[in-house]
C-alpha cells in the first residue's frame, strides 16, 4: 500500500492498495467519535460494493445506513442533494456521526457537498472506485452539484478526513469507464511529467496501477497544498477541461468527461502548435498516446458551437479565460487569454 499525505485546511492520508474496502470500518472509527455511519453510493456501485463496506463497518462497531442513487451525471442535481440531506436528517445523523462516499466521480462530488453542508459539517470519506475517481474527483476537496446553467456550479471546497482507494474495484470498471480515468491520468502527464508519458507509451498500467495511482495523486497533492482554493497553480488540473465543458455540454453530457478532456487537451495542444507555442511532435506522441488507451481525439461538433458552451463555463474570470497550454512533452502553462481570442484558439484547434 502506498500512502500520500495531503495538508490543506485539513490533515489527511490517501491509501492506494488492494482490499482496503474491508478497511473501511477501521479507518472510519479513526476519524468519526460517533457510531453512526451513512453510506453514499449509486445503483452502479452498490451492488458490487456495498454489503463488503457495510460488514466493515459493522465490525467497526458503527449502526450503518446507506443512501442509494440512481446511477448518471443526470442525477448529481439538487433533487438528489436535498433527498440525501433529508435522509440524513430523518436518521438522526450527528456532527460526530460521518459519510462514505462509495463510487465514483458523481457519488463523491454529491456526498462531499451534502457533507460540507449538513449540519454546517461532518466528517466524509472518500472510497473512488472508478480511475477518474481515484486520480483525481476523491482528492483536494472540491465538491459540487450540477445546476441547470452548468456543471459543479454550487459547491464548496471540503476536505475529506481521509481517502481509501481500493485498486481492485478498478477490475471491474468497465474498458470505457476505465478509458475516461486514462484521459486524467495522461493529463497529469502533460501538465509535468514526461517519464509518466514515457511509460505510459510503453506499458500498459492496467497490470499494477499502484505506483501510477500514487504518482497522480502526489501530483494533485503538491498543486492543492499550492492552491487549495484554485486561485492559481491549481488552474493547471484544468488542462483540456476548458474546451473539453464544451465539448461535454454540447453533447447534452452524452459525451462523458474523460472522452471530452481527451479532446479538449488535443484541441488546446492543436492550436498551441499552430501558434508557434508548442513543439509540432508533441501533438503527435499525445494523439497516438490517447489513441492507444481508446480515447477520442477530435469531435464533429464545430467551434461556434463549443466556444458558445465554453464561455459558459466558470473558468472565466471577467473578460480573460484561464486556458492550460501545452508547452512541451510533459510541461504545460496557464494563460489569461482574452475571452474575445479564445474563439480563434479553438478554431485552429478544431481543425482537422
Ligand atoms: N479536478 C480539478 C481539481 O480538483 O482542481
Amino acid at each position: 500500500m502506498t500512502t500520500v499525505t495531503v495538508t490543506a485546511s485539513q490533515q489527511y492520508d490517501v491509501k492506494i492498495g488492494r482490499g482496503l474496502l474491508s478497511a473501511v470500518g477501521k479507518e472510519a472509527s479513526r476519524h468519526f467519535q460517533g457510531r453512526t455511519a451513512a453510506v453514499v453510493s449509486d445503483t452502479n456501485v452498490a451492488p458490487y460494493y456495498l454489503e463488503t463496506v457495510t460488514e466493515s463497518l459493522r465490525r467497526g462497531g458503527f449502526r450503518v445506513c446507506s443512501f442509494v442513487f440512481p446511477a448518471g451525471e443526470a442525477q448529481k442535481n439538487g433533487g438528489t442533494y436535498l433527498d440525501l440531506l433529508e435522509f440524513l436528517a430523518q436518521e438522526h445523523l450527528t456532527r460526530a456521526d460521518g459519510l462514505i462516499a462509495l463510487g465514483g466521480g458523481v457519488v463523491g462530488d454529491l456526498t462531499g457537498f451534502a457533507a460540507a453542508t449538513f449540519l454546517r459539517g461532518i466528517s466524509f470519506l472518500q472510497v473512488p472506485t472508478t480511475l477518474l475517481a481515484a486520480v483525481d474527483a476523491s482528492v483536494g476537496g472540491k465538491t459540487a452539484i450540477d445546476l441547470q446553467g452548468g456543471k459543479n456550479l454550487a459547491g464548496a471546497f471540503y476536505q475529506p478526513c481521509g481517502v481509501l482507494c481500493d485498486l481492485d474495484t478498478l477490475e471491474s470498471l468497465p474498458a470505457s469507464v476505465f478509458a475516461d480515468g486514462c484521459a486524467e491520468v495522461i493529463k497529469y502527464g502533460m501538465i509535468g511529467d514526461a517519464a509518466l508519458l514515457d511509460r505510459l507509451e510503453k506499458t500498459d498500467f492496467r497490470a499494477d496501477p499502484e505506483e501510477i495511482v500514487a504518482r497522480c495523486v502526489a501530483q494533485k497533492r503538491d498543486l492543492v497544498e499550492q492552491d487549495e482554493f484554485d486561485t492559481g497553480a491549481r488552474q493547471l488540473l484544468n488542462l483540456g477541461h476548458t474546451v473539453g465543458h464544451g465539448v461535454e455540454a454540447c453533447s447534452a453530457y452524452t459525451i462523458s468527461h474523460g472522452k471530452a478532456v481527451a479532446i479538449g487537451m488535443t484541441i488546446v495542444t492543436r492550436a498551441a502548435v499552430s501558434y508557434g507555442r508548442c513543439p509540432r511532435g508533441v501533438l503527435s506522441r499525445l494523439t497516438a498516446l490517447l489513441e492507444r488507451y481508446h480515447l477520442p481525439i477530435h469531435t464533429e461538433y464545430l467551434a461556434q458551437s463549443l466556444y458558445e458552451k465554453t464561455l459558459s463555463d466558470k473558468k472565466r474570470s471577467g473578460d480573460t479565460i484561464a486556458l492550460v497550454v501545452p508547452i512541451d512533452w510533459g510541461k504545460s502553462q496557464l494563460q489569461q487569454i482574452p475571452v474575445g481570442e479564445l474563439a480563434a484558439w479553438i478554431e485552429r484547434g478544431n481543425a482537422l
